[in-house]
């Protein structure tokens, strides 16, 4: 195992409406197709988060922006890496908002994809982008896709559209970048508008290093035999501390017994990041951890929305807790439906960090909720919760709320 320079350093969300290209645009700049499952692949549409790393590389004779690229050579030239980044795509659909949010805690900046060849904004560019704001990612680039499929009168129409759409929200000031995925148009001029607007955070490395999980996989094929199953694997942000093989961990909320959690104790067995098998990995990007665990426990998505790390420096496990609740002004794209005061013994869906959980509220005051949750999340006092209510058949997000 070799040391691993190019370990993604930073998460960026691709968000937008159903079928507005986010998958074809994380191909375009990765090569990899995000929709790993073969649902998915039937059903055309990200159901979980998909999630590639993509390594921007530039051209030493050239100028920005045209100096961008993926390629590790152009016209004869070798590229220089720049920066390796992490591409979490969120599910468009509007029945899957809750794994857009649970996605949307380990942004560290997002690329609004807009189809240029619709009216703005169409539902969930408006939810999104709503979504966005209220969890507080303020570096948002928009990529105007497919322009190929519309003339410039129409393109123009479309980026007033955007521009009037954007007005007050945290995405006023983002550039707006005419692109086609599929025909890999402006792909350069893309990547050095996320150069511009998306920064790598500073995070602490020496902190203890926590995870937070949004998959877990069981990789062995069916009918593997027990000598020979590879342990379950859990995939997710690493935000704080780095991460080495052979570190002993502790999942939690952990494993469910009789309605009861209790944390499950492992050890890292393998990494990966930035498409390599690492001995450490750092924080940032999106990474692979291969632990010790059945993989029974970690197979379709198990063990998402917990959180691991070093077992006496996770946060508390929650089973009811207390927010200060700040509702937003109207229903999103429900044409001006106001949102009324939560009320005690409503289903609210709570979506903390990776977790989201349907939380029964217990009382309801002005500002404050106290909540009981289906599912216990692991979280720190002043973790922000992304608040949904049942409208009609799905959920809406209504507002935000902060873990007292
Ligand atoms: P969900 O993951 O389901 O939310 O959709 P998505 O936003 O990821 O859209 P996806 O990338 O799956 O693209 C939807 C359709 O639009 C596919 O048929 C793509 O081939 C097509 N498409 C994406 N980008 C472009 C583009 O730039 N031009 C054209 N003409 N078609 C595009």
């Amino acid at each position: 195992m070799t040391a691993n320079h190019q370990q993604p350093e930073v998460n960026i969300g691709l968000v937008g409406h159903v079928d507005h290209g986010k998958t074809t645009l994380v191909q375009a700049l990765s090569g990899e197709w995000t929709d790993q499952h073969s649902e998915e692949m039937k059903r055309g549409i990200s159901i979980r988060l998909g999630y590639a790393d993509s390594t921007f590389r530039r051209r030493p004779d050239v100028d920005a922006p045209d100096c961008y690229t993926v390629a590790n050579e152009v016209d004869g030239v070798e590229t220089e890496h720049v920066r390796t980044v992490s591409f979490v795509d969120a599910p468009g659909h509007e029945t899957l908002m809750a794994t857009m949010l649970s996605g949307a805690s380990i942004m560290d900046g997002a690329v609004l994809v807009v189809g240029a060849n619709e009216d703005v904004p169409q539902a969930q560019t408006e939810e999104h982008l709503m979504a966005l704001d209220i969890i507080g990612i303020e570096n948002v680039v928009i990529a105007q896709n497919k322009i190929d499929l519309v003339d410039s009168g129409q393109a123009r129409e479309n980026y007033e559209q955007i521009q009037e759409f954007v007005e007050g929200t945290v995405a006023e000031d983002a550039p707006v970048v005419p692109i086609s995925a599929e025909q890999e148009i402006n792909i350069d001029v893309l990547i050095d508008a996320i150069e511009e607007t998306i920064p790598t955070p500073e995070r602490d490395p020496e902190a203890d290093p926590r995870l937070l999980v949004a998959r877990s996989f069981d990789i062995n094929r069916p009918g593997t035999t027990f000598d020979t199953l590879t342990g379950g694997v859990i995939g997710g942000s690493l935000t704080q501390g780095t991460l080495d093989v052979d570190t002993d961990i502790e999942i939690r909320p952990g494993r469910e017994d009789d309605g009861d959690y209790d944390p499950v104790a492992t050890t890292v067995r393998s990494l990966q990041a930035g498409g390599s098998t690492v001995d450490s990995a750092t924080p940032g990007g999106l990474i692979g951890v291969g632990t010790g665990l059945d993989p029974s426990l970690t197979k379709g998505d198990g063990l998402a929305g917990q959180v691991a790390g070093p077992g006496d420096s996770l946060p508390p496990v929650h089973d009811s807790f207390t927010m200060d609740v700040e509702l937003l002004d109207r229903v999103v794209s429900d044409d001006d439906d106001e949102i009324e005061p939560i009320s005690t013994n409503e289903p609210l869906m709570l979506t903390v960090g990776t977790a989201t959980t349907v939380g029964s509220v217990t009382s309801a005051r002005d500002e404050e909720a106290e909540v009981t949750l289906q599912r216990p999340v692991c979280a720190e006092a002043g973790a922000k919760i992304a608040i949904s209510r049942r409208v009609g058949a799905r959920w809406r997000l209504i507002g935000v709320g902060t873990l007292e």
